[in-house]
């Protein structure tokens, strides 16, 4: 089985970038760009992750990235998650970027998206991988923030499929952040939002995904399950959530394979994703691993969630088709 699962073609909706920095390549990039790192070793460094809920993990995750300065990181962070995506039979994926927690410190938004780019068609070309970037805001940062860094990215729009919401959800609703989606919305993007699982207003925060944003795809969405007409809406739009089970061990002490066995069940178009795999120690394959070994799902299930993935893939009919 976990043969079967590793040589299935997959793809992944739910990858941040900076979520894919390995301590190996934190260390080469501190050493080259001259930043002192807290810890001796690669391995010092893994045994200080000692996250258990969302504010924790973020800690880590923000100041890990200052190693990342020049044009050629970011092409560094994305050819290495790139080359480990089609290693696993990624074959298709979509990735979150975090601009603001980059032009923050001082760093060009221009910067940061060409080194991406560059990664991207160079993968394309050699490794025969397909990518698409996702923009996320910061939702612990301010609208006017949002607002300023979604008009750095319109000169690039052709490089960006959509926009996300990713951070801290505490006091951070989508609400928050309307009249930004609504002028992405107008640009062309495609519309996702993160709602972790038990964040605080979990379920008003989903709710207001579907009724205020209107959004494309849900990142998590697990609570939705505690509310039946949030449910039948997310499953009469045909709406993907992007659930990562293994990032919901560390977040929420649990996989949380039944809720995902009953999205299945009750034709909610969920998908597997690994969220930030450097930092969780788990890519796509052992998400779905851990889903059949620990979590009990079926063979037809795993099948059915990489299906899933292409289906709800923001992708034109003819791509999707030559997919499926
Ligand atoms: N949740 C919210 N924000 C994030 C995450 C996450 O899992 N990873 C990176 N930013
Ligand atoms: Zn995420």
């Amino acid at each position: 089985m976990n043969a079967f699962i590793a040589h299935l073609p997959k793809a992944e909706l739910h990858v941040h970038l900076e979520g894919t920095l390995e301590p190996e390549l934190s260390f080469a990039l501190a050493r080259k760009n001259g930043v002192a790192l807290d810890y001796d070793t690669p391995e010092a460094l893994l045994a200080a992750y000692n996250f258990h809920d969302l504010p924790s993990f973020l800690s880590i995750y923000y100041k890990a990235m200052n190693v990342l300065q020049h044009e050629d990181d970011f092409f560094e962070l994305t050819w290495q998650y790139l080359a480990k995506a089609r290693e696993q039979h990624v074959i298709y994926a979509e990735m979150f970027f975090d601009p603001q927690a980059h032009t923050s410190r001082g760093v060009a938004f221009d910067t940061v998206i060409r080194g991406i780019r560059r990664a991207q068609e160079r993968a394309r070309a050699e490794l025969g991988i397909d990518t698409q970037l996702i923009l996320c805001f910061l939702r612990d940062m301010s609208a006017e923030s949002a607002m300023q860094t979604l008009e750095q990215a319109l000169p690039y729009k052709k490089w960006i499929v959509g926009v996300g919401l990713d951070s801290d959800e505490k006091n951070n609703p989508p609400v928050k952040f309307a009249e930004v989606f609504a002028r992405a919305r107008r640009e062309g993007l495609r519309l996702t939002m993160h709602c972790d699982v038990n964040q605080q207003n979990t379920l008003t925060h989903i709710d207001q995904c579907l009724d205020v944003i209107g959004v494309d795809r849900i990142d998590h969405g697990v609570n939705s399950l505690e509310d039946p007409l949030l449910c039948k809406t997310i499953r009469e739009r045909g709406l993907g959530l992007t659930v990562c089970p293994i990032s919901n061990r560390f977040v929420v002490q649990n996989l949380t394979a039944p809720e995902i066995q009953r999205m299945l069940q009750l034709g909610m178009r969920a998908t597997i994703n690994s969220d930030d795999p450097a930092y969780f120690r788990a890519y796509l394959n052992e998400n779905l691993t851990a889903l059949h070994d620990e979590g009990g799902l079926s063979l037809a299930e795993i099948v059915q969630l990489v299906k899933n993935s292409f289906v709800v893939a923001w992708l034109p009919e003819e791509k999707r088709a030559a997919y499926l």
